[in-house]
């Protein structure tokens, strides 16, 4: 079960990827969602920003880009995505704003980021969490989407309970995300 809805995802990010005018039909599904966490997290211009988990098609690193104009970092563990996504971030012209790496969030020592996204998708999302907490600079922030309640078995989420203490949550209303949660290493 778990891993069902992220190949699916990743299945039509892929045709999203190919085309710009089906990336634009599809971004719009996370405008609204992508707005709600500029503002939970503050984000700015001169933020760093990582996003962990970009997939083929990163709506939501370009959107954080567009919506703030802060720099951002996608990675991903998977060289398709990677491979997609960079030709995609270089057909929107975003090259100089946005980089794709290829990287697993378990290898990832993120002191030079302000702001750290993590996608639904992420996989193990506790054990990546735990580690950005860990390695991350003080006063950084990290923003987790998490699944609706009766979704959760389609995520790879064993411990749930670290997710309850945030800092700030945003209350989504989306067919998947349930909130995004907000830490602020301190
Ligand atoms: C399909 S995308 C969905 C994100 C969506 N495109 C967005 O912009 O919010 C999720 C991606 O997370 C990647 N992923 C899952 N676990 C990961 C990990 N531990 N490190 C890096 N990438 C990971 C998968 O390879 C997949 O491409």
């Amino acid at each position: 079960m778990v891993g069902a809805i992220s190949r699916a995802t990743k299945l039509l990010e892929l045709l999203a990827a190919k085309s710009i005018s089906i990336y634009k039909i599809a971004s719009v599904y996370y405008k609204s969602l992508v707005k709600e966490e500029v503002s939970l997290a503050s984000i700015k211009s001169t933020d760093k920003v990582l996003c962990i988990g970009g997939g083929p098609c990163p709506f939501s690193g370009i959107l954080l880009h567009e919506y703030t104009g802060a720099y951002v970092t996608i990675i991903d563990n998977d060289n398709l995505s990677v491979r997609t996504a960079r030709e995609l971030v270089e057909k929107l012209g975003y090259a100089d704003y946005i980089d794709v790496i290829h990287s697993d969030g378990n290898d990832i020592f993120p002191t030079d980021y302000d702001v750290i996204h993590m996608a639904l998708q992420v996989s193990p999302m506790d054990q990546v969490f735990c580690n950005m907490k860990k390695r991350c600079s003080f006063g950084s922030k990290i923003l987790v989407r998490l699944p609706k309640k009766g979704l959760t078995k389609f995520y790879d989420i064993n411990d749930h309970s670290i997710f309850i203490n945030c800092y700030k949550k945003s209350v989504h209303n989306w067919r998947n995300v349930d909130s995004t949660a907000l830490f602020v290493k301190s």
